[in-house]
């Protein structure tokens, strides 16, 4: 149906997202530049590998290189079970999607990274940067074809909201591409779990704690995140709150365990819930 289409084509349309309460990404300066599509970062190789949200590519942008993620569609009220029988307050399917698409849970949690890092005047970089979204023309979506990809592939063909707004501009984020990797050892360790307690302390829960979402010592991946205020962390029982909020720091200390990096103390830096509440 042309509704949600157009919908989402104004949406896309304004100078920053999403519309509703809480922080919001600005839009790429350049949005109407031409994409030079370079190489596709994280092709899908085998099933493991293809569940993601997203397809990364190094871009040139106006003479400048960046990573863009172009984002999958999802159905804005697939988690609308997760707010459970009785919401403290009625959820549009708009805002929890806002809340739980990936492309505007990212828009979310980097403009609340922005926001807070200005207001707390840090110097220090210790995440990547997030230029703005942007959305695909019709010639990039013919590129993206000719890679084999389809950013429905996820939503059956006789889903609801497919079928009303298949035909949505295809949506993407400006990110700064990071070349290289780095070895995980102590030092990198340390910055990671330093940025990590940074961002849960800052009202963003990452809730995808995997070496495939880290890249040069950065955490890459923010589309499982959720940013204060949230629908699903309002809805969220205290006795549940207690292992969402302390779950990033210790599947982080898992993680760098099972890497053979780990402290063997992986409790040590469990965060007490008062940290976040
Ligand atoms: N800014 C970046 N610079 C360089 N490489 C990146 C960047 N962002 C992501 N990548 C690479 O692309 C891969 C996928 O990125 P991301 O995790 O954001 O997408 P995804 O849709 O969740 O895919 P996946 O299922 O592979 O995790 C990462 O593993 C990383 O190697
Ligand atoms: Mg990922």
């Amino acid at each position: 149906m042309a509704g949600d289409v157009e919908e989402n084509r104004r949406l896309l349309s304004a100078p920053e997202l999403p519309e509703c309460e809480g922080p919001k990404l600005k839009a790429f300066p350049y949005r109407d530049s031409r994409i030079t599509w370079i190489e596709w970062i994280n092709p899908i190789i085998d099933e493991s590998t293809s569940g993601g949200e997203g397809y990364v590519f190094k871009v040139e942008i106006n003479s400048r290189i960046y990573a863009l993620k172009v984002f999958k569609f999802s159905n804005p009220s697939q988690y609308r079970i997760a707010l459970g029988p009785m919401p403290k307050r009625p959820v549009t399917d708009a805002e929890l999607g806002f809340h739980t698409d990936p492309f505007y849970a990212e828009c979310r949690a980097y403009a609340q990274i922005e926001t807070r890092r200005r207001i707390q005047g840090l110097k220090r970089k210790d995440i990547a940067n997030c230029y703005g979204f942007m959305v695909l023309t019709r010639e990039d979506e013919e590129v993206l074809a000719e890679y084999g990809i389809d950013l429905w592939c996820d939503i059956p063909l006789d889903d609801e909201y497919r079928i009303r707004a298949e035909g949505s501009p295809a949506r993407a984020l400006v990110k700064e591409y990071i070349e290289e990797d780095v070895e995980m050892d102590e030092k990198t360790r340390k910055h990671i779990l330093a940025t990590i307690k940074w961002m849960n302390r800052n009202k963003i829960l990452i809730n995808d704690i995997y070496p495939r979402n880290f890249k040069g010592g950065y955490l890459l991946d923010l589309g499982s995140s959720w940013t204060k205020p949230h629908c699903l962390w309002q809805n969220t029982s205290r006795q549940t709150l207690i292992a969402v909020l302390t779950a990033d720091v210790v599947r982080f200390e898992e993680m760098v365990e099972e890497m053979g990096f780990g402290t063997g103390r992986s409790l040590r830096s469990r965060p007490a819930l008062s940290e976040y509440i």
